[in-house]
């Protein structure tokens, strides 16, 4: 796992975690506790795959659970939604705050002067949208859809937007950017999800989730969006020249400690 330290101008340093999918953490809880972040910010994906042998998505994962509950022994940690979380229900979302988690489920918060939100995948938002038509039943299936046509939902955005504070957005999709992120009034967008394009060559990536081939947003930062590569891997390609990433950005005028692969 590579440490990646960005110098920007944030108020505090964020440690920017995605894409776990349910793997082994201890790396990554060894470097946050190195690094002391002020906030961990989780962007999505830290779960994996469909629908779980018996009840709960988040009570079934091997990994996902503890690692939340370890990293809040460390830092306040603010967990958005990516499209592994998808099957989701109440009950999961309970389970993450009873570790300590703030969950930002298309909501924010305001603290300590800085407004954090959490901009849930379309995956998660669409169907929860279907399983209240079959309230009956805790996984009805099927449930067929094609995520490209799918929309986030924006309506609190507004809000969101309109608050004086600092604001840091987690979205952990990159290739909502520009469809809908790049032109809002938000000081800082965090993502994931792109797995580092898979395949690095000179800088650029093969192919991302949502984005398809020879993607725009594989990694690094771009503007106001901070991208990472993410901590693991789910797509039969395979990653190759990019290893997984574990992300720091901190206040512009602190120094980063320089990649440590
Ligand atoms: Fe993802």
């Amino acid at each position: 796992m590579q440490e990646t330290f960005y110098s920007l101008p944030v108020p505090l340093t964020i440690a920017l975690v995605a894409d776990l999918h349910d793997h082994p953490y201890t790396a990554v809880v060894s470097s946050l506790q190195a690094n002391k972040p002020d906030i961990i910010c989780i962007a999505g994906d830290f779960t994996h795959g469909g629908f779980p042998p018996s009840g709960l998505k988040m009570e079934n994962t091997e990994y996902a659970l503890s690692f939340l509950a370890a990293c809040t022994e460390i830092a306040p940690v603010y967990v958005s939604l990516g499209n592994h979380e998808w099957l989701f229900c109440e009950q999961d979302l309970a389970v993450l705050r009873s570790v300590g988690a703030v969950v930002l489920e298309n909501s924010f918060i305001l603290k300590d002067g800085i407004a954090i939100g959490g901009l849930t995948s379309a995956r998660f938002t669409h169907y929860r949208l279907y399983r209240k038509g079959f309230a009956s039943l805790i996984y009805p299936r099927p449930y067929y859809f094609d995520a490209k046509e799918l929309e986030p939902d924006l309506s609190w955005l507004d809000a969101f937007e309109a608050q004086p504070e600092y604001k840091i957005l987690l979205s952990h999709h990159p290739e909502y950017y520009d469809k809908y992120l790049c032109n809002r009034k938000i000081d800082l967008i965090l993502s994931g999800h792109a797995h580092g394009g898979q395949i690095r060559l000179g800088g650029y990536g093969l192919f991302a989730p949502g984005q398809g081939l020879l993607p725009k947003y594989t990694s690094g930062v771009y503007g106001n969006l901070v991208l990472t590569r993410g901590l693991s891997n789910t797509a039969l390609i395979p990653r190759l020249f990019n290893p997984p990433e574990l992300v720091y950005i901190l206040p512009a005028r602190q120094h980063p400690a320089g990649n440590r692969g």
